[in-house]
């Protein structure tokens, strides 16, 4: 009896298609409408992942991170196998808690995905450790030599785990859906220090028995958080505080430079509280990465990762950090489920950012970054021929994550909030998001959950409303329905109307340019006209020296243009650019313009990333490989 109504009540459940559960971070192993992740061998339902403990050395000369990890699984009774994720890793020995070697097969290797480590398991065994390094082919790892780093002298080893990376270093079940809490003790060279994206519980490392060359630092994160988000650096690192609960961590002869971009850092954390409740992480610092780092930054937990290119002297670039820092709430404590969600993590990221921007440095600022993004996303939009990649919600099977990344999830995602903002306004829009991150706090959401919870607590199960509101068209289909709200920034105006007197023949020293800051440079430069003569060019770049300009931003804007029109005297400082930092998103447009141009910018592209290539990150290798030929 108790069996069949229970059965019935399952049943109710499954059938309910206006309530999917998140997918759970801790609770019961068999979840209703649980989603599946179609970039992960593991089957977390039956055997999961729940705490990682890493013993690494970092071998600088082998360039290898070799040891152990220890994982805690949670299984249901019937479990004989736990199955992770690997890919490049070489797996030496797995064994149990006693250390007997448990038996284990690695199935075929896809090149997107990697392989499933399969391990046998002892009836009710709850812990595996397996003993591996990685090698050559760790996408994840950069190692850099001393001369790739600013002060030239120590190497330098981070991490880079979104969105399928973990896996090229820890053997884990790497999916945003099976959060983990970790521990680790990594072993360095004596001289260089180690940081996580955790609690630093020996800031300045210990003895090593037996190793007087090597110093052990002891790390611990005790939230459940997706793999992804698990990160190490290591190198000639210093500290600097900002306020309270912030700081920057750099080479030293970054710091200083470092600690006065980033002072606003504190105030943007109690911004960010104000919003969308308390920051549950602890502390948030800044690591400044060598000009390697692929991306602008990344929201490891506790510690954003961040390129050097957005210190440019005077906070202009600064909204990088107030993303990253939103991605405390929108990412990492509400995680997507899978990488089909990749929208929730960046959208709403893109919109709180936009409003602690707000907060700190103005209205004005904060629409004009507004805007810059809205025009980004229409190019993006018009561009983009595979209507599934306009889409919020996008199917991945069989692709890459990274296929999925554009404007799309980011600013389609934010416009789509703004849309909420304008029909129900910000006080109830705040009080939603602010209910949304305590609901569903360290818990995995996916597109379908979202909908359910957002019918729920702010649509009010009102299908009249949902439907004029065109929600099925902003979640599930291309383009850009008619209820998005353009941005309007008064500045930006004015700004193209000083273009428009440009090209019209004013002398660039007639122009009104003395009040611009970096986004209204940002904006001219977007505004030029595509039939811009060499004398016009020279007048530009005399007046307002682009070539050389210290804004890593304004120089990329410019050197696109001076691209299109090939512009001499600009050559020089591209390729200076392109061999002195590896941002992906400056890297790779900046080779495809080249491509572009048959003859000299072919032969340009094609010399420069010979010598370039080898300095950057894997990451974007891989997407430059795909432009240059
Ligand atoms: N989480 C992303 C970076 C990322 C996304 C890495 C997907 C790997 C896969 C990060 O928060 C981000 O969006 N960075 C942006 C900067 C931001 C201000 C838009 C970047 O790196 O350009
Ligand atoms: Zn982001």
């Amino acid at each position: 009896m108790f069996f069949a109504l229970l059965a019935s009540f399952m049943l109710l459940v499954a059938c309910q298609p206006s309530k999917p559960a998140p997918a759970e971070g801790s609770g019961p192993l068999v979840l209703a409408n649980a989603a599946v992740d179609v970039h992960s061998y593991a089957k977390p339902n039956t055997a999961r992942v729940r705490h990682i403990d890493l013993n690494l050395t970092a071998d600088f000369k082998a360039k290898v991170l070799k040891g152990t990890v220890a994982l805690t699984l949670e299984t249901d009774a019937s479990a004989r196998q736990v199955i992770l994720d690997i890919k490049a890793l070489d797996i030496l020995r797995v064994t149990d808690a006693s250390g007997a070697p448990l038996k284990f097969s690695i199935g075929k290797a896809d090149a997107v995905k990697g392989s499933a480590l399969i391990i046998d398991l002892p009836q009710g065994a709850q812990k595996v450790i397996v003993s591996y390094q990685t090698t050559a082919d760790t996408e994840a790892l950069q190692w850099l030599e001393p001369s790739q780093t600013a002060g030239g002298k120590h190497p330098f080893l981070f991490s880079q785990g979104q969105s399928i990376l973990t896996r090229t270093w820890i053997p884990t079940q790497d999916s945003p859906m099976v959060r983990q809490t970790y521990t680790a003790t990594i072993n360095v060279p004596r001289g260089l220090k180690a940081v996580m994206s955790a609690d630093m519980l020996t800031p300045d490392g210990e003895a090593v028995a037996g190793q007087s060359g090597m110093r052990a630092y002891r790390f611990k994160m005790d939230e459940a958080i997706p793999p992804y988000l698990i990160a190490l650096a290591v190198g000639n690192l210093e500290f600097r505080n900002v306020g309270k609960r912030t700081g920057v961590y750099a080479e030293p002869v970054t710091i200083r430079a470092a600690a006065s971009e980033f002072e606003d850092m504190e105030k943007m954390l109690e911004a960010a509280e104000k919003l969308y409740g308390p920051y549950r992480w602890g502390r948030y610092d800044v690591l400044v990465l060598p000009p390697s780092f692929p991306y602008g930054g990344m929201e490891n937990p506790r510690l954003t990762f961040a390129t050097p290119t957005i210190l440019a002297g005077d906070k202009s670039l600064v909204s990088l950090i107030a993303h990253e820092l939103a991605h405390s709430w929108s990412g990492n404590l509400v995680t997507n489920g899978t990488w089909d969600d990749f929208w929730l993590n960046e959208g709403f990221t893109v919109y709180f950012e936009n409003r602690i921007m707000e907060e700190i440095y103005g209205k004005e600022r904060a629409l004009m970054l507004q805007a810059l993004g809205y025009a980004e996303l229409q190019e993006t939009l018009s561009g983009l021929k595979e209507k599934e990649l306009q889409k919020l919600h996008i199917r991945l099977k069989g692709r890459h994550p990274d296929e999925g990344f554009s404007e799309v999830p980011y600013e389609k995602g934010a416009a789509f909030l703004r849309m909420l903002e304008a029909q129900f306004g910000r006080q109830r829009l705040d009080a939603y998001l602010k209910g949304y991150f305590e609901r569903y706090a360290f818990k995995s959401m996916t597109t379908e959950a979202f909908l359910a919870d957002l019918r729920e607590h702010l649509l009010r199960n009102d299908r009249a409303l949902e439907d004029r509101l065109q929600i099925q068209a902003w979640l599930y289909e291309p383009g850009l329905p008619d209820n998005a709200v353009a941005p309007v920034s008064r500045v930006l105006k004015l700004v193209e109307g000083e273009a428009a007197a440009f090209s019209q023949g004013v002398e660039p020293d007639m122009l009104r340019t003395s009040d611009w800051e970096t986004q209204a440079w940002l904006h001219f430069l977007k505004s030029l006209p595509s039939d811009l003569s060499e004398n016009q060019m020279e007048a530009l770049d005399k007046a307002f020296n682009f070539t050389n300009s210290g804004n890593s931003e304004i120089r990329f804007a410019w050197l696109k243009v001076a691209i299109a029109r090939h512009y001499e005297p600009a050559l020089p400082s591209l390729e200076t650019f392109l061999t002195t930092q590896g941002r992906r998103k400056f890297i790779a447009p900046l080779y495809t313009e080249l491509m572009a141009q048959p003859g000299w910018g072919v032969e340009m592209a094609r010399r420069v990333y010979a010598k370039a290539r080898p300095g950057y990150h894997q990451v974007t290798r891989d997407t430059v490989d795909k432009i240059v030929s």
